[in-house]
């Protein structure tokens, strides 16, 4: 069997906060934040809107070009809503902690009555986590034919805004991708391959500390700051140099094939210099890489299904092609997909 991505779809908060904006508000510079990350402006949601609002227009996003591609069969974006076996969203800010999980408020905002619904809590991976999740229980039982896989993030929330070193690397979006199981092709095609990784020892060094039961909010405490991102940045950059560098060999050799064979790297949008430093390592030329961290910062989990959908809709992405996916964040989790478009 084959699962392929039919449809792509993304979403951001009409607001755009550029590094000059930020500076009049705190002790930053547009030359600093560009020289060290890549970062140009970031999308910032407004007071009432929460990630399932934004995973929801990505999902109407994609399954409305689905309907304009005719990549399905189904006329209406209703029709279509039932079709789905099973949304997934990777995402570190849902609209509440424990449950609902954002993935059923979306579920019931396009109503998909026959879906399943769950968020994966794998960080920046959330996505790569994801297609392969997805892909897994669409292979599992003959009845499942298609997912939702999504990524959504409003991380604006859960920064602190008087700390420089990380609030101005985030940003809020999501991004979708729709899923389907097809029998084999004379070609193969579709998921080819996932790795999943994870590394445990590093959890303190991208952490968000507070209002978990580790460390829970106490009745009477009195609350400065609310569940903000605490991270080691270096540790953080130099973990994620290693990850991509070890998923781009991993992946390559699993499939048998060389990094010509490859269109696109689309890593995850956490820093423009951990790319470039990967590339390097690799040996990898920097146009291979797609980076569009320039204009939305840090997403987490939406990074990625933001980057294919610019592509997929930019028609940078042609059938046939290969597209190698690669998360790394918080956990520490990591891991890539190589898609044969
Ligand atoms: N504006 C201006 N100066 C800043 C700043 C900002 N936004 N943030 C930090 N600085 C200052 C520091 O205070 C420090 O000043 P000092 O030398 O006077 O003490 C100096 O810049 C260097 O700080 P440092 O933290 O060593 O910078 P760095 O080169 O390591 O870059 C990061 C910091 C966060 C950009 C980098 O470590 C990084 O990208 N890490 C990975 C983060 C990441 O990707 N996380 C998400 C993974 S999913």
């Amino acid at each position: 069997m084959a699962i392929e991505i039919i449809a792509t779809g993304r979403a951001t908060p009409p607001r755009r906060i550029s590094n000059a904006e930020l500076a009049e508000k705190i002790s930053t510079s547009d030359e600093w934040i560009r020289s060290h990350t890549g970062i140009g402006s970031r999308y910032i949601a407004d007071e009432q809107t929460a990630t399932s609002d934004l995973a929801l227009q990505a999902a109407i996003n994609t399954l409305s070009l689905a309907l304009e591609r005719k990549t399905v069969q189904e006329h209406s974006l209703e029709e279509l809503a039932l079709t789905l076996d099973m949304i997934i969203i990777g995402t570190v800010s849902p609209d509440y902690y424990g449950f609902p999980s954002t993935a059923c408020l979306v579920q019931h905002g396009l109503g998909a009555l026959n879906a399943g619904a769950m968020d994966i809590s794998a960080a920046c991976s959330g996505f790569v986590y994801g297609l392969e999740t997805a892909s897994g229980l669409l292979c599992m039982r003959q009845s499942r034919k298609r997912a939702l896989v999504m990524g959504a993030e409003v991380l604006s929330r859960l920064v602190d805004w008087d700390d420089r070193g990380t609030c101005i690397l985030f940003g809020d979006g999501a991004g979708a991708a729709l899923i389907e199981k097809r029998p084999d092709g004379k070609e193969k095609r579709g998921l080819l391959q996932t790795v999943l990784r994870a590394d445990g020892s590093g959890a303190q060094s991208l952490v968000i500390q507070r209002g978990g039961s580790r460390n829970p909010y106490r009745r009477g405490e009195i609350i400065d700051t609310p569940p903000h991102v605490q991270m080691d940045g270096r540790a953080v950059y130099n973990f994620a140099v290693k990850a991509v560098t070890e998923i781009v060999d991993k992946l390559l050799a699993l499939e048998g094939i060389g990094i010509d064979a490859v269109k696109w790297i689309v890593p995850h949008q956490a820093n423009a210099r951990i790319v470039a430093a990967a590339g390097k390592r690799l040996g990898i030329p920097a146009e291979k890489f797609f980076l569009n961290i320039e204009s939305y910062a840090n997403t987490s989990a939406a990074s990625i299904p933001i980057a294919l959908d610019e592509l997929n809709r930019r028609e940078e992405i042609r059938t046939g092609d290969i597209i190698m996916t690669i998360g790394f964040g918080g956990g520490l989790t990591y891991g890539g997909n190589l898609i044969k478009w």
